[in-house]
């Protein structure tokens, strides 16, 4: 027992000393530490690390360049191979099938804007910097931005339409990435909005409301995107397959859409074959001089058609929706030149488009004529030939731009004769090709799904 206690009292004094030995060896190399330290920096000063990156991040931030969004160099020839004057130091992406872009960030640079000037471009600018290096004062937009670049306008349905559509093919080959915001400029002038049959039709494809930036809550200050698409040259470099996907996925969501159901589609089992035959009409610039007569030669050759049935429409009061319901339940259509012919899309593929001119486009509108030929090639419907009307007043002008405007808008007349035979051709043919195809003309309702590559 006595043994014990001592040896208990001697492990304890062990522990003691082990303490103290402990306790002054961490002192000794503690100040040790700090006299090397107190010594080092009375060698060198070294500032606080921040300060020394928000110095660099100055230094970075006064090399951020903006160089006008407009490109005045380039004013003759705005469209060059590489570039355009529209953001004119940056190349496009130019992928196998896809509409020429650019996109950001790149090489880890996002793009900023100074955009808010709507009538001159050359006073807009751009810039690209590190998401870490702002520009002084500037704003980042969250997100996904969709930046388009014009030489038309968003107004004009064919037009705005030809800005629209490599978005909705980016869209739908790009996983479905919806954009937060658009971006709108016209040689490099802020636009506000778009014409509202387009900002609809892009609302119902890409599937979120469309929201364009005004930049008016920011001053003048700059602004970044985190994530931003720009296109700048329409449709260019887009091939003819994906051109005809965007046009199949439009017509399958606006469909959707406005609840066009399958009694739109003619071709219902069991039940007779109809044809469906649509005049849409204008009123005032480009309609026809005596409407009553392509009426009647209309209904004379759709009643030696089996089938055949006359709708008369007026195009200039029919919401988005009706639109998109005519034209769904049309299998030819006979209208004079103009916007409202943008609807084409939305007919079953391989319709039939009758189009009309009046004087002066055949001589004067050069390839101004032919953008539904076009329309109609790449959304697969059947563009069967123009008439132009060679009745009218002489030009009494000298220049050709100055006969286009002069009989731009004109009012179109009709050769009972022609167009009875042009009719009967291609409602036979259409009847034909009914019969062919056999009840089977389903909607592809993939056409409606963005990620199917
Ligand atoms: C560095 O910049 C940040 C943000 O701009 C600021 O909060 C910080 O005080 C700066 N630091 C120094 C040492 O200047
Ligand atoms: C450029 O824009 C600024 C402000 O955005 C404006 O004050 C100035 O008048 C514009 N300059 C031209 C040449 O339009
Ligand atoms: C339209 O043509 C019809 C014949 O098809 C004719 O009877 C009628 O007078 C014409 N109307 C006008 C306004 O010219
Ligand atoms: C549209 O306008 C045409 C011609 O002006 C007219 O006949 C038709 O009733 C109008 N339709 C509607 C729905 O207002
Ligand atoms: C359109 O017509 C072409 C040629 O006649 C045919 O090959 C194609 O299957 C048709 N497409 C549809 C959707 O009917
Ligand atoms: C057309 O659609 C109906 C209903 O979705 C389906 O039962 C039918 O098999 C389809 N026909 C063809 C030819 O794809």
């Amino acid at each position: 027992m006595k043994i014990s206690m001592t040896n208990q009292k001697q492990a304890q004094g062990q522990r003691t000393l082990l303490l103290i030995i402990i306790t002054f060896l961490t002192i000794t190399t503690l100040v040790i530490l700090l006299q090397t330290l107190t010594l080092r920096s009375s060698f060198h000063v070294s500032p606080p690390c921040d300060l020394v990156l928000n110095e660099t991040r100055s230094k970075l931030q006064d090399m951020i360049t903006f160089l006008p969004l407009k490109d005045l160099r380039y004013t003759h020839n705005p469209f060059q191979v590489h570039t355009t004057w529209f953001m004119s130091s940056i190349n496009d992406i130019q992928e196998m099938d896809q509409a020429h872009h650019l996109y950001f960030p790149s090489k880890g640079k996002i793009l900023c804007l100074h955009g808010h000037d709507p009538s001159n471009g050359a006073n807009n600018s751009y810039a690209l910097t590190w998401p870490e290096v702002l520009p002084a004062g500037a704003k980042l937009l969250s997100g996904l931005t969709f930046i388009s670049e014009t030489f038309y306008d968003y107004t004009n349905l064919w037009h705005g339409l030809s800005a629209m559509t490599p978005f909705v093919n980016w869209y739908q080959n790009k996983h479905c990435m919806v954009p937060e915001r658009w971006v709108l400029f016209h040689w490099g002038e802020l636009r506000l909005r778009m014409t509202p049959w387009l900002e609809t039709l892009m609302e119902v494809s890409i599937g979120r409301k469309v929201k364009i930036e005004k930049f008016n809550d920011d001053g003048d200050r700059p602004v970044c995107f985190e994530k931003a698409v720009v296109f700048r040259r329409n449709e260019g470099g887009m091939s003819k397959t994906n051109k005809e996907k965007v046009y199949d996925l439009m017509r399958c969501k606006a469909r959707a859409y406005c609840d066009v159901g399958d009694q739109y589609h003619g071709l219902e089992k069991g039940k007779k074959k109809v044809i469906r035959l649509t005049l849409f009409l204008r009123v005032g610039s480009r309609s026809f001089k005596n409407e009553t007569t392509v009426v009647t030669v209309s209904g004379e050759e759709c009643r030696k058609v089996d089938g055949c049935k006359l709708r008369v429409a007026h195009s200039h009061n029919l919401s988005f929706c009706d639109q998109v319901k005519l034209m769904s339940d049309t299998d030819v259509l006979i209208t004079p030149h103009g916007a409202q012919l943008t609807n084409m899309i939305f007919m079953n593929k391989n319709s039939s488009v009758l189009e009309f001119f009046p004087k002066g486009w055949l001589e004067f509108a050069g390839v101004g004529q032919y953008v539904f030929r076009w329309l109609a090639d790449w959304a697969g419907m059947r563009h069967e030939g123009a008439w132009n009307d060679p009745n009218g007043q002489k030009c009494p002008y000298t220049d050709n731009a100055e006969c286009f405007t002069f009989y731009k808008d004109g009012q179109v007349g009709i050769d009972e004769g022609f167009l009875g035979k042009w009719l009967a051709r291609v409602l036979n043919e259409v009847k034909e090709h009914k019969n062919n195809i056999n009840g089977q003309a389903n909607l592809s309702s993939s056409a409606c799904s963005c990620s199917l590559v």
